[in-house]
């Protein structure tokens, strides 16, 4: 028996961890995922011998779980949702940044065949998290045909509405109606958290129906209205699309938005930067981050890009093995300010979970924590450039990042040009910028201009952060 004393503090420990929780939002977790792009016809293709329809004549051998060269076979999704469930099947909300159809072209697909795999996709999710809220954005193949989103209403926009109208609140839906994008509260009593879902494809340089508006879907308006709203009633928002604005890492000088519009989305950000806690995108497939900074060069906000779902190979000019393994993401967050405390990624390693065969579950592993793995205490603007830093500096960490940026799929060493792609990127989404980094940067003036670079900082001429 415990004396009395012992039993009064024992008793008063009890109080505090029970009254705790309800003294302030705690932290929360949620779920990211992207780029999912099912391949319907996977299944049938491989029984008959043929490579899959979103293989573009690429032959390598369909497995029971997908191939490098291919989109995600339902067998790979379903895998997908059963991983979710056993590793986080409650999550606070999940962030859906879309992609949802396979990589064949639009004559393969049509208006009805694209909504079909999106109703299909939505069930799947809705299956997995019932009851969950999910904020979900339109990627460029989520249309007929793709990437040709209009900044006004559209019979797919009322459609997708239609399909996600159980996650859509009221005042949503005339908006999504619109032009595919809104803005909600995250769910609980008394939060200050907002989400704001944008519909980028609108500035994407594939787009032509946008290509000579200012504003398309005045939804830059209607983005700082909303910002500007939140910071007079005191939230914190994240920002999700599914086209990012900068550079895509992988290949040199690839940008997607067309230049106006990504300069005044630049432009948004550092207005804003006090409001927005984070940035959550997809549409690269890999894992990477991105800066951005003050107009004195101080870290003011992170956009991160999640690594996506389907494994398939690239077909972009410039970027060489191109593939992906699977993954999937968990974000903690702190449930009042919406900072990022840490991020748990989850691959399947695909080549594995074939050979294994189709008989086997295959496992889909945590590949990194982001505090263990760069060694910094979360995921706020200022320790994600400690992390850009340390890749800059060490290459050793360079290579981790470079491994991971492919969830493990590209093991060659990141070495003179491959450093520069990935750090130019991540370090400046404007044009010009990024073009001054890559230049300074370039190996093949590096030797001869390293001596004018010493001379440059040695004078002054040039901040220290332009150089890599
Ligand atoms: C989605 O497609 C899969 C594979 O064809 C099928 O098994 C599933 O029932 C479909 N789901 C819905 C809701 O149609
Ligand atoms: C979209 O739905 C709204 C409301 O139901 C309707 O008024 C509008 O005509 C529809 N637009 C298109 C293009 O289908
Ligand atoms: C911003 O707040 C004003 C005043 O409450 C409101 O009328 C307006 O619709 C809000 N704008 C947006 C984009 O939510
Ligand atoms: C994936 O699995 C294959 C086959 O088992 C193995 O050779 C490879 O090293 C694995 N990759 C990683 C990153 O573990
Ligand atoms: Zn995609
Ligand atoms: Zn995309």
């Amino acid at each position: 028996m415990a004396p009395p004393g012992q039993l009064l503090v024992l008793l008063w420990l009890c109080l505090l961890a029970v009254a705790l929780p309800g003294t302030g939002a705690g932290s929360g977790r949620f779920w990211h995922l992207t780029d999912l792009h099912w391949d319907p016809e996977y299944e049938a293709a491989a029984a008959a011998g043929r490579p899959c329809p979103s293989g573009g004549g690429r032959a390598e051998p369909a497995g029971p779980w997908g191939s490098y060269v291919c989109d995600a076979p339902w067998s790979l999704l379903r895998s997908a949702a059963r991983a979710m469930r056993a590793r986080l099947a409650a999550p606070d909300f999940v962030l859906w940044t879309g992609d949802d159809t396979p990589h064949v072209p639009n004559e393969q697909l049509g208006e009805e065949k694209v909504l079909h795999i999106i109703a299909n996709l939505t069930s799947l999710i809705r299956e997995t998290f019932p009851g969950t809220k999910v904020y979900a954005a339109m990627g460029n193949h989520d249309f007929h045909p793709k990437n040709q989103f209009p900044g006004k209403e559209h019979r797919i926009y009322n459609q997708t509405a239609e399909l996600w109208r159980p996650w859509l609140s009221d005042a949503s839906l005339p908006l999504f109606r619109a032009g595919a994008f809104y803005s909600e509260k995250l769910p609980g009593p008394g939060t200050r958290g907002r989400v704001v879902v944008l519909n980028t494809n609108l500035y994407y340089d594939q787009n032509d129906e946008t290509a000579a508006e200012e504003d398309p879907g005045g939804q830059f308006q209607w983005l700082e209205e909303t910002l500007t709203n939140a910071s007079r009633e005191n939230e914190m928002v994240y920002i999700v699309g599914h086209v990012p604005p900068g550079f895509f890492e992988k290949t040199r000088g690839k940008p997607w938005f067309r230049r106006g519009f990504n300069q005044r989305y630049l432009g948004i950000v550092q207005r804003h930067h006090r409001v927005i806690a984070a940035q959550f995108f997809g549409h690269h497939h890999t894992d990477s981050f991105r800066m951005f900074y003050s107009h004195t060069g101080a870290p003011i906000n992170v956009m991160f890009l999640a690594p996506g779902v389907t494994p398939w190979k690239t077909t972009l000019p410039g970027v060489s093995n191109g593939a992906n393994n699977p993954a999937i993401r968990v974000v903690d967050y702190d449930q009042d300010t919406l900072q990022v405390l840490d991020m748990v990624t989850y691959y399947l390693n695909l080549t594995r979970a074939n050979t294994m065969g189709s008989a086997d579950l295959p496992e889909w592993e945590e590949e990194y924590r982001l505090t263990e793995t760069f060694q910094v205490p979360d995921g706020s603007a200022g320790s994600m450039q400690r992390v850009l830093e340390r890749i800059s500096r060490d290459p050793q960490h360079l290579q981790l990042y470079y491994e991971l940026n492919s969830a493990r799929y590209d093991l060659e060493l990141c070495q003179q040009e491959c450093r520069v792609d990935h750090l130019c990127a991540i370090r400046e989404i404007d044009f010009t910028k990024y073009e001054e980094c890559v230049k300074t940067n370039s190996s093949a003036s590096a030797a001869s201009s390293a001596w004018l670079l010493v001379f440059c900082i040695f004078l002054g001429f040039l901040h220290p952060q332009q150089v890599l």
